[in-house]
């Protein structure tokens, strides 16, 4: 977690530094006419969290540069909790791989399941909007947090 003081910016980070869960329910003002939320919407709510989780990784200022394999598998309805989770997957020179998983939970039934999935690409930007080397990725989690 963010503190007050501004440490040293590591050369290696694990996974669990820039992991996010974040959670809301679905509203009508997301949904069409059949109560299924947007795909679109669902976009947002996933780069928000990709966005986020880029930022940990590199403590700089990020841009989405490539969504792939966007699967939309089941429909999200108002009223459903979502759970968007973002982990870094990968990480190159400036760019960096964040994979997105969305849940729905019907609390009603207590039944979950994912409802989309992509892989977000991500570079790296300093002050002045250009890619700028972001720390490699360790290979295991670190297990002291
Ligand atoms: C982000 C941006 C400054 C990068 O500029 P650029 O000239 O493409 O930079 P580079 O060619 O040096 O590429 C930077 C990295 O991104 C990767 N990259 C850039 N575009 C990519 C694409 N379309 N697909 C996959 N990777 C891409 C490059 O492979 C490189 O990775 P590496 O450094 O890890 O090897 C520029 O593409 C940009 O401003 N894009 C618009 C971003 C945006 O507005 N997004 C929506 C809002 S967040």
């Amino acid at each position: 977690m963010p503190t007050n003081s501004t440490p040293t910016k590591p050369n290696v980070k694990h996974i669990n530094e820039s992991q996010v869960v974040t959670q809301l329910i679905a509203q009508p003002k997301d949904a069409n006419t059949i109560g299924s939320v947007f795909g679109g919407t669902i976009m947002y709510w996933m780069d928000m969290a990709a966005a986020i989780c880029a930022r940990r990784h590199s403590n700089l200022r990020v841009a989405t540069v490539n969504v792939k394999d966007v699967q939309f598998k089941e429909p999200i309805k108002v009223g459903h909790v979502v759970i968007i989770a973002a982990e870094m997957e990968k990480t190159v020179r400036t760019s960096m791989s964040v994979r997105v998983k969305v849940q729905l939970e019907d609390t009603y039934t207590q039944i979950t399941k994912v409802a989309a999935l992509a892989q977000f690409l991500i570079v790296g930007l300093n002050e002045s909007g250009k890619p700028s080397a972001v720390p490699a990725l360790a290979e295991t989690r670190n297990t002291s947090q």
